[in-house]
């Protein structure tokens, strides 16, 4: 059997942290012949919800789980981790200003970005998950100038999935074929799903839906999703969060699609936030959501797809509002 994968994942008493852990234990990141060892990193007042679930990952007996360890300190929560799931934050409050948001995810993603620095195994992978999600994730970059800057991201593979439900169920087609569907920009109510490359069962899907549904109601049903769930379920998107961060790194670890498919204009494709090399461009460094294929678990940008007008003024509206985070969160100093 292989040596252990580190799974650190933090915020692990909440509820994404819940609906992840007992899915990363039974195989689903890196596939039934992989053992995973678990850290979970909490604050004190999660601590108790990471004790109760540790509990019941004993009680799953999974055949691939080697270890649980609890941490509350990030040096340790992230000692050998080869993936940190960044999970927990402080979400915003009524009242709260946009700076008193950032400062106080400063005050939680500096620090673990500099546990990760100086603790995690060499090959670490960081997905942050907490919101504001790119933000934060440009934070604990920022944070850990001995980490390839690539190995930090953020998940925009929920509102990717959304995207593609969506449109799978507009068109009365079956998820497996809808292909070509991207999210750009920031994992918030600017972001951009863009169909202008998506195809259904190979047809152009602004054909089969019609680009005012394409180019309208539908851009906003994605972005305003999270809302959406809230009001019907009365509460956030739980389990379709943590089953789009588990995508996400398995994808990044295992690739895009299957092995005979990872390369040429026909491979399939996902979206995940990037720091950005300038490509369609985004200024460089920003932590937006682009088209991306996994190759030798390595994200590589999918390049030279055509952005029309409609598509660029989207795009840009969304990188500027992270371009303004950017600044906020260097004005506070904490990058
Ligand atoms: P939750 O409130 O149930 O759990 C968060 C947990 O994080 C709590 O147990 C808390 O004690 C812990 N925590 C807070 N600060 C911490 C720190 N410094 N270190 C370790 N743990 C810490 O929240 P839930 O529903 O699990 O959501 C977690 C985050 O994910 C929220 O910020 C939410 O906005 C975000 N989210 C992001 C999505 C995305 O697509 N990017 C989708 C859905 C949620």
């Amino acid at each position: 059997r292989p040596a252990p994968i580190t799974v650190t994942l933090t915020g692990a008493g909440g509820q994404i942290g819940y609906a992840a852990m007992f899915r990363i234990a039974s195989g689903a990141l890196f596939g039934p012949d992989q053992p995973v060892a678990l850290r979970l990193l909490e604050i004190p007042q999660g601590v108790k919800g990471a004790e109760g679930a540790a509990l019941e990952l004993t009680d799953c007996a999974f055949p691939l789980l080697t270890s649980v360890d609890i941490a509350t300190a990030p040096e340790q929560g992230f000692d050998g981790a080869n993936v940190a799931l960044l999970v927990g934050s402080r979400p915003r409050t009524a009242g709260m200003e946009r700076a008193d948001l950032l400062a106080a995810n400063g005050a939680i993603f500096g620090p673990q970005g500099r546990a990760i620095n100086d603790n995690a195994a060499d090959d670490v992978r960081v997905l942050v998950v907490g919101n504001p999600a790119n933000t934060n994730a440009l934070i604990a970059q920022r944070n850990a100038p001995d980490v390839p800057a690539e190995r930090f991201t953020a998940l925009t593979r929920l509102d990717h999935n959304r995207a593609v439900g969506l449109l799978a169920e507009r068109a009365g087609a079956a998820v497996a074929d809808i292909a070509g569907v991207t999210i750009w920009g920031n994992h918030s109510t600017t972001q951009y799903p863009d169909l202008s490359h998506a195809t259904v069962a190979g047809r152009p899907a602004l054909e089969i839906v019609g680009e005012s549904w394409g180019r309208g109601e539908y851009v906003d049903r994605v972005a305003n999703r999270g809302a959406e769930i809230i009001e019907v379920r009365g509460g956030s998107s739980v389990a379709s969060a943590a089953n789009a961060a588990i995508d996400h790194v398995h994808d990044w670890v295992l690739g895009t699609g299957n092995a005979a498919a990872t390369s040429g204009a026909a491979a399939p494709w996902t979206s995940v936030s990037l720091p950005s090399t300038g490509a369609y461009g985004i200024p460089e460094g920003l932590i937006a959501s682009v088209p991306a294929r996994s190759i030798n678990g390595q994200w590589q940008v999918v390049e030279g797809l055509d952005v029309d007008d409609f598509s660029r003024a989207r795009i840009d509206a969304s990188v500027a509002e992270l371009a303004a985070e950017r600044d906020q969160v260097a004005a506070l100093g904490l990058i």
